[in-house]
């Protein structure tokens, strides 16, 4: 059954590894996450730029209304390039440098999530500088951590994210003595491949307190962004192909005390873009080892580099064979010994030249490609 899902016949004759893009399930997705949201006119999405920044994936989420997270210059180009409305923009990042600042001003771009009162203070200089006003929300790190992998929690005290909760009344007043900058809220983000609600639980619990903390000291609070990191499934990628939205947002909805007339923003990447995408590879060799058998594939580390980087779940599947299975250790060419896509998984049993899906990797997969040992970057299909 699952075969008859990838047009396998499509693919004879292209370059291996590309990536297969799903553009029906985006459009399904990104219209979950909006029935989700319901009549909210006061939330919006800004998709994740980093996740994927293929030049068609970002065209169509910006085609359905969503807004753009950035974390680069080249982020904020790439998302203007693609149709995104510069104030739809929102820009986080602890080193922005003083080009991608200016150029962030120049294009008007909605906000600047600002990281470090030294941050603060050269966004000031700039703005004053090209006669402009820099709309700016505060990155706060909220001091909470996520069930998740160690690399990617970002909301702990120890991380180098946003600026630590207990001094930002000293930040607010910096900031409402900045001619040149104008005050528009708060920033958070805990980490990415969440899928226990009650970490957002405990962030809305941090914000609330915080809220109040502000009101009493009669400090703005302006409007809140909660960023991203809902999970996906990567076990269940064909029963469970879009990622549990309504349970996201009402979490939101019931825990979080939104003022009248404040806005809340998310930052969703992962789950918007990692279910529609798959890695196709061929296999090359299989290869006994002493102890384990090898399916050689022509994709790597290179193409996705999750499983080698965070030992991140992928679901393998050969879309060639019908033949019983056998285990396999998954390897790609590069000289690296971590260049592994899964050890010891059961596929049906491999020959050179079959179709290899390693699924759930329209995330964190093309976007952090690189050409080490001289491999070039991944090409692209995208299925209607
Ligand atoms: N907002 C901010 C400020 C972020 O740092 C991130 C991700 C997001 C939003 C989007 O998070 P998402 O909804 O995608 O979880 N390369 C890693 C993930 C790194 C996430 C970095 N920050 C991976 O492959 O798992």
């Amino acid at each position: 059954m699952m075969k008859g899902d990838f047009p396998v016949g499509e693919f004879v004759g292209r370059k291996t590894p590309f990536y297969f893009y799903d553009l029906p399930l985006l459009e399904r997705t990104l219209d979950a996450v909006r029935s989700a949201i319901g009549n909210r006119p006061l939330w919006q999405v800004h998709y994740a730029v980093k996740a994927n920044a293929n030049p068609e994936i970002l065209r169509r989420i910006a085609a359905a209304g969503f807004g753009a997270d950035c974390v680069s210059g080249g982020e904020v180009r790439m998302a203007y390039e693609a149709g995104f409305a510069p104030s739809a923009i929102v820009y986080a990042g602890v080193g922005k440098s003083d080009d991608e600042i200016t150029y962030a001003l120049e294009l008007g771009i909605g906000r600047f999530n600002v990281e470090s009162s030294a941050e603060l203070l050269v966004i000031e200089e700039i703005a004053a500088k090209m006669g402009k006003v820099a709309p700016v929300s505060f990155r706060v790190n909220p001091d909470i951590g996520a069930h998740t992998h160690a690399n990617i929690t970002t909301g702990l005290a120890e991380n180098k994210f946003g600026i630590f909760h207990e001094v930002l009344p000293e930040v607010i007043r910096l900031a409402q003595g900045c001619p040149h900058i104008a005050y528009k809220g708060l920033h958070f983000h805990i980490g990415s491949q969440i899928l226990d609600m009650s970490d957002f639980v405990a962030l809305c619990n941090r914000i609330n307190n915080l809220t109040d903390r502000l009101e009493r000291l009669r400090l703005p609070v302006g409007d809140l962004n909660v960023g991203g990191g809902l999970g996906i499934n990567y076990e269940h990628p064909n029963h469970l192909p879009i990622a549990d939205f309504q349970a996201y947002f009402d979490t939101f909805k019931r825990h979080l005390h939104l003022r009248p007339g404040q806005a809340l923003h998310f930052e969703l990447g992962r789950s918007l873009v990692a279910p529609c995408g798959t890695l196709i590879c061929r296999v090359l060799y299989v290869k006994q080892g002493t102890t384990r058998q090898f399916a050689i594939v022509d994709g790597s580390m290179t193409e996705l580099i999750r499983p080698a980087l965070y030992h991140a779940y992928h679901r393998i599947e050969n879309l060639t064979s019908d033949e019983p299975e056998q285990l396999y250790d998954v390897v790609g060419p590069v000289c690296e010994s971590s260049d592994v896509f899964a050890k010891g998984v059961s596929l049906d049993a491999c020959r050179r030249g079959d179709f290899i899906a390693i699924r759930s990797a329209g995330a964190y997969g093309e976007s952090m490609a690189s050409t080490y040992n001289g491999r070039p970057l991944p090409g692209a299909f995208f299925f209607e």
